[in-house]
């Protein structure tokens, strides 16, 4: 036990699907055996999680009877006092599902699949889950021949809005999610970025019902910033939950341990999440990676959260060091919170000024310092 020791109050939630993954990759077998989730369930609450989240599919991973399998769990959730946040379906394993669920081509399969959500939904209600997680997978196509874009989104919206209509009828507490990821496994995903599910959930019926899931790789996998995507997000009041993993920027879905690949870009996020008023759960959505072996997925599964908590402990002393605030104030990063025209002030105000370009353009912003003093407390070499 040390500083950096997880406990249920910091909120770590992870999927089934992760811990649980056998890694089977599109070039290699399985390199390990399936997991029971009433096992995931024991061990993440033994590693100081606070919850569990599940595609309808993973409940099965050992016991193919759905309905003993959901008692296990059960049975399993109450032993350990884990919660389940967020729940979600599959709709990209099955190869119905290989042109999308809810934009696929195919009526039938549209049809087929909002069937399987709502019967998903009606479990994640009895489980407590107040987020219900979107992510399109499959929702897209390799050819622009292929896929009518504005029907497809038409089809998304149509889905949406009969989930939306189907939660509030039943009276659950329960909000939609949706997970944007630009490729992979389609060639392109319907929905690819933070910005594109932001202005879609403008145009539904319930936009107040529907928020975002981002994931860390999946913007960087758009060669985006998370941390101005979940800043934009969080702007929108649309931040409902969050996927968070690692990435070595633009290339395949890495889904590596939270902050391995790219620790500086984890920092500022969770220096975001801390201090941005984001209170939900602090979701994990990685893979221990292909070579580790059982054990070593608990071990994988610890490293997320004790890297969480040691970036929160370096923001803490990023924000309390005098140094810091000192070069904060002559960024005049607080000065951007300042509205451009002060109360009362019209543009004819503005018409009257005395502003001397040439002195302003010759002003330094001095923000190298403050990124130097960031990375200093990053690497733990100050404070
Ligand atoms: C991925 C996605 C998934 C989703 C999960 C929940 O790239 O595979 O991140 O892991 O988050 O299916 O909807
Ligand atoms: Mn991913
Ligand atoms: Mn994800």
């Amino acid at each position: 036990m040390d500083a950096f020791t997880p406990a249920p109050e910091d909120r770590f939630t992870f999927g089934l699907w992760t811990v649980g993954w056998q890694a089977r990759d599109p070039f290699g077998d399985a390199t390990r055996p399936p997991l029971d989730p009433v096992e995931s369930v024991h061990r993440l609450a033994g590693l100081g999680a606070y919850g569990v989240t599940f595609h309808d599919d993973d409940l099965t991973a050992v016991q193919p009877d759905r309905g003993r399998a959901i008692e296990d769990f059960r049975k399993a959730l109450a032993e350990t006092g884990l919660k389940v946040p967020m729940a979600t379906t599959n709709l990209f394993t099955h190869p119905v599902f290989k042109d999308g669920a809810f934009t696929s081509n195919d009526r039938d399969v549209r049809r087929h699949a909002i069937r399987k959500v709502i019967r998903n939904l009606d479990l994640a209600a009895e489980l407590g889950a107040t987020t219900y997680v979107c992510w399109g997978g499959r929702e897209g196509a390799e050819s622009d021949a292929a896929k009518d874009v504005r029907a497809a989104l038409a089809r998304y919206k149509e889905a949406m809005d009969l989930l939306c209509g189907y939660v509030v009828e039943r009276g659950y507490d329960i909000r939609f999610a949706i997970e944007p990821k630009p490729n992979e496994p389609r060639g392109d995903i319907l929905l690819p970025t933070i910005g594109h599910a932001l202005a879609f959930i403008g145009e539904l019926e319930h936009p107040e019902r529907v928020g975002l899931n981002p994931e860390v790789g999946h913007e960087q996998m758009a060669g985006l910033n998370m941390v101005h995507g979940v800043a934009q997000a969080l702007w929108h009041g649309k931040l409902f939950h969050i996927d968070l993993n690692g990435q070595h920027g633009p290339r395949y879905d890495q889904d590596l341990i939270f902050g391995h690949g790219d620790v500086q870009s984890a920092f500022f996020l969770v220096d975001l999440l801390e201090s941005g008023g984001y209170d939900g759960p602090r979701h994990f959505d990685y893979k221990p990676p292909r070579t580790e072996d059982a054990a070593d997925v608990w071990e994988s599964a610890a490293a997320n959260m004790r890297m969480y908590l040691i970036l929160k402990e370096r923001s803490r002393a990023y924000r309390a060091d005098p140094e810091v605030q000192a070069a904060l104030a002559d960024a005049r990063v607080g000065e951007l919170a300042r509205p451009t025209l002060a109360p009362g002030e019209t543009l004819a105000d503005l018409a009257r000024d005395d502003f001397d370009p040439d002195a302003a353009a010759a002003r330094g912003y001095h923000f190298t310092r403050l990124s130097r003093l960031a990375m200093e407390h990053l690497l733990g070499v100050r404070g």
